[in-house]
């Protein structure tokens, strides 16, 4: 297939970190919008985006632009794409999309007619149906229609790329992977400071940083991709890829990673989870409080995501908490930096100490903040 618009998308508030990561890539002139960044590529760049980028979900890669005004029109332009050149007759496909358009009252029902025509042409073509539902493991097409504007991609993820397919025992509100990595890196975090997590829960910031300190593609560890699925996939290719980013891991990290909690069956998760993501061996685990967490004598990185007490009772005993961590950066982290990841902007002004930066982040619909704080050596007296 041609060169073409690729779109990746992302949480909202994380366009500018992923247009960073596209750029490293190599790939020239990364266009942002609110929720995703756009460059011009093959499918064959698309493995590659899959297979690096730690903060997109899902890679598009367009098929074609069109004015849409009504699902027959939708139909008809959908029918003449050459269905039957990217999917196969006893494939499976899906239809995701975003819609809005007033002739259409239900998503579903544009799915729905997308779909009809995905395999009435290759019905028409080859003489068979492709399955299709709902699940998303296999060829996903994507259908972006506002107003009278339609696009349609290929999703060449299938499953978001959140799912890096480490994460086994997920705990309590854990962070999905693609912010956590998202959080890490607007901490500047490379793998040249400690980084310390005393909340870890179920690992995923200590994860992402071990996977960035090592320069491990994130992909390395997921089997299933959507562009598996397309017609004229070429297995040797994406194992190229796969083994010049196995060539790129670290051997290892020079600075510590230390992941605590006080739970300490978050711990073992944590444990199994850095495992599955072949960085277990790089993150010192400890059981306890996290003022008991040990510290290097260095400039570390110190980062907090404590729990953001989603009903009001909770959040009223996570008051202290949050001043606690406060009083804890303050008085025993001296030259480090500290961050806290929270969704309760209340609870964050608890905290007494005055950010440095605040950063926005959305968990689903949940407005974030990564606060930072500097603290300087005076910072308790
Ligand atoms: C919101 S969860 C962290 C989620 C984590 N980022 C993840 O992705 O799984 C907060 C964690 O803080 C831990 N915690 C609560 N109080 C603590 C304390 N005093 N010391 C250490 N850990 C604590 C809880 O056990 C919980 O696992």
């Amino acid at each position: 297939m041609k060169t073409s618009k690729i779109l990746v998308t992302c949480p909202k508030g994380i366009a500018p970190c992923l247009a960073q990561e596209i750029k490293d890539l190599g790939f020239a002139g990364p266009q942002e919008s609110i929720a995703g960044v756009s460059v011009s590529g093959s499918i064959t760049d698309t493995l590659r985006l899959n297979l690096h980028l730690r903060t997109g979900h899902h890679v598009l890669y367009r098929l074609k632009d069109f004015t849409c005004e009504n699902p027959e029109q939708l139909y008809k332009e959908i029918y003449e794409i050459a269905w039957e050149e990217i999917i196969d007759k006893s494939g499976y496909v899906s239809v995701a999309s975003s819609v809005d358009n007033p002739t259409i009252k239900n998503w579903q029902f544009a799915n729905l007619k997308c779909k009809d025509a995905i395999v009435d042409r290759i019905y028409k073509a080859e003489g068979k149906r492709p399955d299709s539902g709902p699940l998303t493991d296999k060829t996903v097409i994507f259908l972006y229609w506002k107003y009278n504007s339609c696009s349609v991609y290929i999703d060449t993820s299938g499953e978001s790329l959140a799912k890096r397919g480490y994460r086994r025992i997920p705990l309590d509100a854990p962070m999905q992977e693609t912010l956590a990595a998202a959080v890490v890196l607007a901490a500047n975090y490379h793998g040249d400071t400690n980084f310390i997590n005393p909340m870890c829960g179920s690992g995923t910031l200590a994860i992402e940083a071990g996977l960035i300190a090592l320069g491990k593609a994130p992909g390395l560890t997921r089997q299933n991709y959507g562009f598996m699925h397309l017609k004229g996939y070429n297995d040797a290719i994406w194992e190229n890829l796969r083994k010049e980013a196995r060539g790129k891991i670290q051997k290892t990290i020079g600075k510590k990673i230390i992941a605590g909690d006080i739970n300490p069956e978050a711990i073992e998760a944590a444990r199994i989870n850095s495992r599955l993501a072949g960085v277990e061996k790089y993150i010192d685990f400890v059981v306890g409080d996290y003022r008991q967490t040990p510290l290097p004598n260095d400039k570390n990185i110190i980062m907090f995501n404590p729990g953001y007490g989603i009903r009001l009772q909770e959040a009223k005993k996570l008051e202290l908490t949050y001043k606690e961590i406060g009083d804890f950066l303050k008085q025993k982290c001296a030259g480090s930096t500290g961050y806290i990841f929270s969704g309760n902007l209340s609870l964050l002004k608890k905290v007494g100490l005055k950010a440095g930066r605040k950063m926005i982040f959305f968990n689903g619909p949940i407005e974030c903040r990564l606060c930072e704080y500097e603290i300087y050596q005076n910072a308790s007296q």
